[in-house]
């Protein structure tokens, strides 16, 4: 049975990767996700804020050492909380590519299009096997229209495929008005692959003291449906791999999210909450799927339950919203 594909150009025994998390804070862990049969690991991510507090004493173009913005910079987390320095992740990739065989990709997270991303060739030098750029921006500004967004994502995915060699996967937030427009941008910006989706950690209030709390939940498979329509509706359509990130729990989750089109599947929760070894029960559930749907090779299902051949999708989505409704009571 062939459980391989190919993610961001790399080939993977088979599609269940880990995601960017705590995990790769530390060699030895990387190892345990290495030795519990991770396909790939994504490493956590190195932060705009730290390169530019590192680089310039600034933190959101905000100078570290002025009076006047102690407030907002105490907002951010004390450098000694990050694992490691921007040159520590660097080294980081160094030694960890030293010690295991999968493929690592790294990840930078930031919101500005400015000069930190060029921590990206550091990072290749390092010898990381691919990037994964999240760009995490909540857009508050009244000013600020979609367009310009969508054009700043662009174009740093543009900059960073004229520096590097490797690979360079953009993990996006789904809160985009035209989704599948703006994959074809980053298609177009030459984006090696799509992760989607970004969660947001969305604050609570706490009533008792009447303030919003902040708080981190592991996902479920509650999660998933959003990430599976985008992965039916741009399965077959784009040149980039295709990951799921968000709400894959079982193994059914797993398989639902292939059959919907994904290169590969990315586990953060599940391996948080069950251990590394969970992603053998992934691979298990997987095999036994095929097996039993008589499927050899893993592309002979990916996309199958895609809307690839629907000629509409617009209007498929539509009818389907409407007998949704319909189907209340029956
Ligand atoms: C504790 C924790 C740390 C995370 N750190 C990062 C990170 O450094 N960079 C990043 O892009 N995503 C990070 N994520 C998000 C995950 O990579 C993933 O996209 C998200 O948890 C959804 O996947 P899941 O449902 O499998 O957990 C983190 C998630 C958790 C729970």
């Amino acid at each position: 049975m062939d459980t391989s594909v190919s993610y961001l150009g790399l080939r993977l025994a088979h599609p269940f990767i880990a995601g960017a998390s705590p995990f790769g804070y530390r060699l030895d862990n990387v190892k345990r996700l290495e030795d519990a049969g991770c396909a790939a690991v994504v490493l956590h991510s190195l932060f705009e804020e730290q390169i530019t507090d590192a680089d310039e004493g600034r933190i959101a173009h905000m100078d570290t050492s002025e009076a006047e913005f102690a407030e907002p910079i105490a907002a951010f987390p004390p450098t000694e909380d990050y694992a490691l320095t921007p040159d520590g992740y660097a080294e980081h990739i160094h030694s960890i590519k030293r010690s295991v065989h999968i493929p690592v990709i790294a990840s930078l997270n930031g919101r500005t299009a400015e000069s930190w991303l060029r921590f990206a060739t550091v990072i290749e030098q390092a010898g990381a096997d691919g990037l994964e750029l999240n760009m995490y921006e909540v857009v508050t500004d009244l000013e600020m229209p979609g367009l310009a967004i969508e054009h700043r994502l662009k174009s740093v995915v543009t900059e960073l495929k004229r520096v590097l060699k490797i690979p360079v996967a953009v993990k996006l937030s789904p809160f985009f008005t035209a989704f599948a427009n703006l994959a074809r941008q980053l298609d177009a910006a030459g984006a090696d692959g799509l992760v989607l989706f970004n969660r947001f950690y969305q604050p609570d209030i706490d009533v008792t003291t009447g303030t919003a709390k902040t708080r981190l939940e592991l996902s479920t498979s509650a999660e998933l449906a959003l990430r599976l329509r985008w992965l039916a509706i741009l399965y077959g359509r784009l040149r980039p791999s295709l990951a799921v990130t968000g709400g894959v729990a079982t193994a059914n989750d797993g398989i639902k999210a292939i059959l919907a089109g994904a290169d590969a599947v990315q586990l953060v929760s599940a391996l948080l909450l069950h251990g590394p070894t969970y992603v053998a029960v992934m691979r298990r559930g997987l095999e036994r799927w095929m097996e039993w749907n008589k499927i050899a090779a893993l592309n002979e299902m990916r996309g199958r339950a895609s809307l690839a051949t629907t000629e509409d999708r617009s209007a498929f989505e539509r009818a389907n919203y409407i007998r949704t409704l319909h189907s209340w009571g029956k």
